[in-house]
């Protein structure tokens, strides 16, 4: 399949489920067969990770294996390709600057996408912390034709990296459910203050909420293939959300990063968000849970279980569950990024 095909293919709202994966198993075929970076989520890929000041850089290889999480690169696809569109409105005079942070080794949110444009449409940056993957997309960008696009590779930490300019987009997807692991708060933090105004960020808001939820039930309707609507849960009495723990967008993204505090482990912690636990029948048979919802671009949006990004998790330091206990939760910023747990207690 032809990198043309496979774009046509994930931009087409009416391709199938089994369409969708089988373009893009063919774009790492392709991609893998140019480069020679094989996906792999295994430990072994690990190794490869880089341990940065803000949360840990993935492999190449594992980098490479996010594709294979179907509705999550479709969505940030079709989200940048509206986007691009949404900033030649908004731009009219003058190629689009695109900036996209953590590209990658296949830059899989942008690269099926160059063909649709003119050369002289867009300027494109790709940074990545990897050298090997921006070798790695220069071969594929050789390789498809695409040399004639306006391209430049830059190896740095999208944390602390200062663009000459202000791109009218940026797309950063360095994220794990939770936004754990992954420095996608701090790269948010720092990216989107140097966006142009009225330019777009992608993804637009990625929101973390505390619910009860029955997960073993959830998680099996889900396997199942049931539909698993969140209000319906909740009129039905099958899970209570308790809090937003953080909403994150690129407008608040600066501010909420100066708000932080320094914890004694050398951490930074954003404002913490207090709950407590609701007197509710059969406590018992819930879990605590993080749901991650992430809006790409306007309609482009993922939500619980859709993808591994937005997969629940269980917040394992609020149980067992008991009514009127209280807990102060606040997203982390440090090597490994996390949501600190901890309980109030009144004396
Ligand atoms: C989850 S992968 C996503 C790859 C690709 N964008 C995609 O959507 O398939 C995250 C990528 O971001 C890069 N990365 C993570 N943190 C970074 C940082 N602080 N600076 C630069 N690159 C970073 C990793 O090296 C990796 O290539």
């Amino acid at each position: 399949m032809k990198l043309k095909h496979i774009a046509d293919t994930l931009l087409d709202e009416a391709s199938p489920p089994a369409r969708l994966q089988e373009a893009l198993n063919a774009f790492v075929k392709l991609c893998t067969e140019i480069s020679g970076v094989v996906p792999d989520r295994s430990f072994d890929a690990w190794a490869g990770d880089s341990l940065l000041k803000d949360g840990v850089a993935i492999s190449p290889e594992a980098a490479a294996h996010c594709v294979h999480d179907t509705q999550r690169s479709v969505v940030f696809v079709r989200a940048a390709f509206a986007a691009i569109k949404a900033a030649q409105k908004r731009f009219a005079n003058g190629p689009i600057d695109i900036l996209y942070a953590g590209c990658g080794p296949f830059a899989t949110i942008l690269l099926p996408l160059l063909g649709r444009f003119n050369p002289d449409e867009l300027t494109v940056h790709l940074l990545d912390i990897h050298q090997r993957s921006l070798d790695s997309v220069a071969l594929i960008v050789k390789h498809c034709g695409l040399q004639t696009h306006r391209i430049s590779y830059l190896q740095d930490d999208a944390c602390n990296y200062q663009h000459p300019s202000n791109p009218h987009v940026v797309i950063a997807e360095t994220m794990q459910k939770s936004l754990e692991q992954e420095p996608q708060f701090a790269v948010t933090a720092n990216l989107a203050p140097q966006l142009q105004a009225r330019g777009i960020f992608i993804p637009q808001k990625v929101e973390v909420a505390l619910c009860l939820a029955k997960l073993d039930d959830e998680t099996a309707a889900f396997r199942r293939g049931d539909t698993l609507d969140p209000n319906a849960l909740v009129e039905a009495g099958n899970r209570y959300p308790l809090a937003t723990v953080l909403c994150l967008t690129p407008e608040d993204a600066q501010r909420l990063k100066q708000q932080a505090s320094q914890t004694d482990n050398d951490f930074l912690e954003l404002s913490p968000v207090n709950v407590t636990i609701p007197a509710t029948a059969h406590l018992d048979d819930f879990d605590a849970v993080l749901f991650t919802r992430i809006q790409a671009f306007e309609q482009h949006r993922l939500l619980d279980y859709e993808a591994e990004i937005t997969l629940p998790l269980r917040c394992n330091e609020l149980m067992p569950l008991h009514t009127e206990d209280r807990y102060r939760i606040s997203l982390q910023i440090g090597r490994y990024p996390k949501f600190s747990v901890t309980r109030i207690r009144d004396d």
